[in-house]
């Protein structure tokens, strides 16, 4: 039976640690961290991301403004909005939620946003930094798979990890921090010739590919650590996209869907955006 990685809780601990630093920060400067997020159309999964950013803002002591935008909007108003973000002095941390509708280019709007105020991490500077190990913000899903390893006691160095899916928001920048950590790692996406040859080799498999419950008992190894990023709505409950009660028989820890990755993702968010108010103090 596996250890289950308990990401709620260590969310949790991180969101305290954030709460602790942002009263401090705020006593020294007299500056309150402030995050905007910014949601176009009315995706159910988006919106309840983006209703627990905001209950978690209000916990760790930040200013948080939503701005909820219709799904006809113009790339142009979008783009508009970004800019007045960037230049808003109570604003440290802009986030657009993404998916966006099909009319917007993403792109163009990720770039747009300041490298300065990028908590995400998706900005092409974030991400260039990431692959040259220079400071700067790191995707906040990506970073909190790192921080549960570390905090689960899971030593990265020299092991086999390997990653199911290549995202620009999760599959690549976790490959380059498990790189960055000493880890030997593989990449898998759709287009592998023998994807179960490559996962039974893991010491660490990351699966990230938005498939419910892919991933069987008979694709790891015996004593691999999981870590699912998969949420899947199936008949309308959560999934993840590995068969965790099959895996977790085989598996020396597993993170659950919901309660594993999900909540840190948001941890590490608060973590930006403090950092974000506290390099502009630096500046
Ligand atoms: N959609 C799914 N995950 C994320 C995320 O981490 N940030 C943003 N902006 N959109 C998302």
């Amino acid at each position: 039976m596996a250890k289950i990685i308990d990401g709620k809780a260590i969310a949790a601990t991180i969101r305290q640690e954030v709460a602790d630093d942002t009263a401090r920060f705020k006593a020294e400067t007299g500056i309150t961290p402030g995050l905007a997020v910014v949601i176009v159309g009315e995706d159910p999964g988006s919106q309840l991301y983006v209703s627990n950013k905001e209950k978690a803002c209000a916990e760790v002591g930040f200013y948080s403004e939503k701005h909820e935008l219709s799904v006809d909007t113009t790339e142009e108003d979008l783009l508009t909005l970004v800019e007045k973000l960037n230049g808003d002095e109570k604003i440290h941390g802009v986030l657009v939620q993404l998916p966006l509708p099909s009319h917007i280019d993403e792109d163009k709007i990720i770039d747009t946003i300041h490298p300065m105020k990028d908590v995400d991490g998706f900005h092409p500077v974030s991400i260039g930094n990431l692959l040259i190990g220079k400071p700067g913000f790191v995707p906040c899903t990506p970073h909190g798979i790192i921080v549960l390893l570390e905090r689960s006691g899971v030593d990265i160095t020299g092991k086999n990890a390997v990653v199911v899916g290549r995202s620009n928001i999760v599959g690549k920048p976790v490959s380059v921090l498990l790189l960055q950590e000493n880890a030997t790692v593989t990449i898998c996406h759709s287009r592998t010739a023998d994807l179960a040859a490559e996962t039974r080799r893991a010491d660490i498999l990351v699966v990230a590919i938005g498939k419910p419950r892919m991933i069987k008992a008979d694709m790891v190894s015996d004593g691999v650590v999981v870590i699912d990023v998969g949420t899947n709505r199936v008949d309308g409950k959560w999934a993840g996209d590995v068969d965790f009660d099959e895996v977790e028989k085989k598996a020396s820890a597993i993170t659950p869907v919901p309660g594993g990755v999900g909540p840190m993702t948001i941890a590490m968010l608060m973590q930006n955006t403090l950092k974000s108010a506290q390099m502009k103090v630096k500046k």
